[in-house]
């Protein structure tokens, strides 16, 4: 018998599913299993049983007394810029004064701006700067979290991002995928020359991401002003090429086409989504491909939301991430994702926690165990206090709930 321990006196247990479950869709999005007044027991790391208090096995195995906090699977956040050098606060101002994002990235400022800051900050700053940036996330509850490039935009600094992303996979307990987003805004020098500029991405960016194994996805903002729909497939080939999976910005800021070139190249999710119709909907439902929605971005930029309720209706699954970046979402808060999908996307409880739990786990094939409270699977988990019901999670929006995080059994936070 390997080494256990049970976490008694939980206020309840939630977010249960059987081991194999790997993502819900349309109707199976209102489920969220509760237990009530429950104990979850661990074994060398793994979950290894649950039930009532009422009928806690009393075979003397230690026992961590969680004082009515519950317990549910910890938040994972597929979609996240959360390497960059500086915030963009006096864009900010600009906005309350009346920009808009694309006028602000059409003066050379937005993407091109942290790009500027990125490559004056040496890669020991940088790494320091986003650990801190981990640690804080997980303080709200964030046991998985993809990371992405696309503040370098020449070929050394994309590097220097991606091998600070394999620093922090290193260091951190927290599970992290790279993604390589070299096509997150052409470099001013190309504004006039895409295809030189798409040349060095495919021709010479790739080829030493891939040679040092740096990347585990390829992403494109496909988006008006920024990369085409024929852009994006063609850096999506030349990504085939060297096994990189797509999961990429599409259709933010119009009907870009990037949701139908993410599903082309079987993306593992389309992320944005604003800009979603009937015909978007449909193509999703004949995929494979996750559609992750990000509406802390809508809240800070002020946009139109994507159509979750709509996308769910129609029988998609839904996954939801932070998109922490220092542009259009200053916040790594999954608790504040949850309660904007609540209060803006008009999404249950039930739904939004399946959307930053087990899909989000889907959205960025976090390894077992991620998203779910299973038998037999790793224990990653969270406890959250100060809750009486799972509406209660995203009613007291801006509070953090989170008392503890647990990574394989252990505790982190
Ligand atoms: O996901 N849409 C493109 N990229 C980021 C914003 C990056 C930035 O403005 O720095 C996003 O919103
Ligand atoms: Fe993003």
């Amino acid at each position: 018998m390997g080494k256990k321990i049970r976490w008694v006196g939980a206020g309840a247990l939630a977010g249960m599913c059987a081991p194999e479950i790997s993502r819900k869709a349309g109707q199976e999005m209102k489920q969220f299993e509760i237990l009530h007044d429950a104990w979850l027991e661990v074994e060398d790391g793994r979950i290894s049983a649950w039930g009532r208090m009422s009928d806690l096995p009393q075979d003397g195995v230690p026992t961590a007394d969680l004082r009515g906090d519950w317990i549910l699977p910890a938040f994972c956040d597929p979609h996240t810029h959360l390497v960059f050098a500086a915030s963009r606060a006096g864009e900010f101002v600009d906005k309350i004064n009346g920009l808009t994002y694309e006028e602000i990235a059409r003066r050379g400022g937005g993407i091109l701006n942290s790009a500027a800051a990125l490559a004056e900050t040496p890669e020991d700053a940088l790494f320091d700067s986003a650990a801190k940036r981990l640690e804080e996330i997980m303080h709200t509850g964030t046991a998985a979290v993809e990371i992405k490039s696309g503040y370098g935009l020449e070929t050394e600094a994309e590097l220097k991002m991606l091998r600070v992303i394999r620093r922090l996979k290193e260091k951190s307990p927290m599970e992290i995928k790279a993604t390589f987003l070299g096509a997150h805004a052409y470099p001013a020098r190309y504004r006039n020359h895409h295809e030189a500029y798409l040349k060095e991405l495919c021709a010479e960016m790739l080829p030493r991401i891939a040679a040092e194994g740096l990347a585990d996805y390829i992403d494109v903002f496909c988006d008006t002003g920024f990369f085409s729909a024929a852009e994006t497939e063609y850096i999506l080939e030349a990504g085939a090429r060297y096994g990189l999976k797509p999961k990429i910005h599409a259709n933010e800021l119009d009907y870009s086409g990037g949701i139908e070139a993410g599903v082309k190249y079987g993306a593992v999710s389309v992320d944005h989504l604003e800009c979603t119709g009937p015909e978007q909907i449909e193509v999703l439902l004949h995929s494979n491909t996750m559609p992750t929605v990000l509406p802390g971005t809508a809240f800070f930029l002020g946009i139109e939301n994507a159509p979750a309720r709509k996308m769910i209706d129609a029988g998609l699954p839904l996954a939801m991430a932070s998109d922490y970046n220092p542009g259009s979402c200053p916040s790594g808060s999954m608790p504040f994702i949850t309660a904007l999908a609540c209060i803006k996307l008009k999404l249950l409880p039930e739904e939004a926690l399946n959307a930053v739990t087990l899909n989000a786990a889907a959205a960025m094939e976090a390894g077992p165990g991620f998203g779910k409270i299973a038998i037999g699977m790793p224990a990653h988990f969270m406890s959250l206090k100060g809750i009486n019901s799972i509406a209660e999670i995203p009613y007291f929006f801006s509070r953090n709930p989170v008392s503890g995080l647990y990574l394989k059994g252990k505790r982190v936070v």
